[in-house]
């Protein structure tokens, strides 16, 4: 069997991808606008027996290859390992068209975020196995459409996968992910872990219940204008420029997406009291060079420019002294490696 073994790092939104035009094919309502990241991925390992019947055995990893102390990826029961089937006879037959026998496949899968850090694998996730199929079956595609082709199949996993494997900015529209023309600015996320508890609502059921928020109706106007003066700002190299500008941006955006869940019918929520006592913190602190934006959990990410992430993660530290946080950079995508 042939082994080969791939990484996909996350990606944080700044526009989020939140409702679906179509769930069969995760195509989204709106357009999103993300930084992929770097040392937050995942690796996976795959083997391939060749043409043959079908069949997946799975498996949790702490190392691969050169990969030490990843965290083995959990997955629930059947209907994920289903899922990852699924995945998995999507890539191939779309990477080896006419092939019946899909053959053996043993995938090996961890995080590199550490256990209990509160992170969806979700979209590095399905970023790596695509990549880690493609390369098993020595059918990674080449050029820009290759790139095109795995991330469109990667969003039928998992849709925010599709904006992993480009980076650093990465906009996702309809069926194509691209990458857009970066600022000189250069951005680390420092995730602030409010919790790792496993979440009560998944994305799957957000983006169905959102449709039924009183908050939905102009939703797409208001995400619409964000997106544009976002890319405006970023691919005019303004991002220093409008730091202010950016910041209410992304706050914007993700309060608007978590009304969206505090008003679906029933409504749900992701954030804490500590969540509300850290974005009330600061809210205090506005000298803070920070763009803070929040996932689908009650996790706070703060975008901050690279030189300035030390001094921020020291006042947070200092205010919240027992709060766990992770730091990344922003990265160049999981393609960037695959072809290296
Ligand atoms: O890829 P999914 O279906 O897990 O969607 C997640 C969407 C958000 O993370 C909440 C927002 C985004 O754009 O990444």
């Amino acid at each position: 069997m042939k082994r080969v073994i791939a990484r996909a790092p996350s990606n944080i939104a700044v526009i989020k991808y939140m409702g679906k035009l179509d769930s069969s094919l995760n195509l989204p309502s709106n357009p999103s606008l993300s930084l992929t990241l770097d040392r937050l991925c995942t690796v996976t390992e795959a083997a391939w027996s060749g043409p043959g019947e079908f069949s997946l055995r799975w498996q949790g990893a702490s190392s691969l290859g050169e990969w030490q102390d990843l965290r083995p990826m959990e997955i629930e029961g059947g209907l994920a390992l289903k899922k990852m089937q699924r995945h998995i006879a999507r890539v191939a037959s779309a990477l080896r068209p006419g092939l019946v026998d899909l053959g053996a496949w043993e995938i090996r899968s961890g995080n590199r975020f550490p256990a209990g850090a509160g992170i969806a694998s979700s979209a590095s996730g399905f970023a790596a196995l695509t990549l880690a199929v493609a390369r098993a079956m020595d059918a990674l595609p080449e050029g820009e459409r290759g790139g095109a082709l795995l991330s469109s199949l990667s969003r039928q996993g998992s849709g925010s996968s599709c904006r992993s494997f480009e980076g650093p900015w990465v906009a996702w529209e309809g069926e194509r992910a691209f990458r857009v023309a970066s600022p000189s600015l250069k951005l680390a996320d420092l995730v602030l872990v409010v919790e790792d508890r496993p979440k009560t609502v998944g994305s799957s059921e957000a983006h169905a219940r959102v449709l039924e928020s009183e908050r939905w109706p102009g939703r797409l106007e208001r995400v619409a204008a964000r997106y544009a003066d976002l890319r405006r700002l970023l691919e005019s190299d303004r991002l220093a420029i409008e730091w202010s500008r950016f910041s209410e941006l992304c706050l914007e955006e993700a309060m608007d997406m978590h009304g969206l869940f505090h008003s679906s019918k029933p409504p749900f929520n992701y954030m804490t009291e500590t969540t509300r006592e850290v974005l009330a913190w600061l809210e205090s602190e506005p000298s803070l060079p920070v763009a803070i934006t929040l996932d689908a959990g009650p996790n706070i990410h703060l975008l901050v420019p690279n030189e300035e992430a030390g001094a921020v993660r020291r006042a947070v530290e200092q205010r919240f002294d027992w709060l766990s946080i992770l730091q990344d950079l922003q990265g160049p995508g999981a393609l960037a490696g695959a072809r290296a």
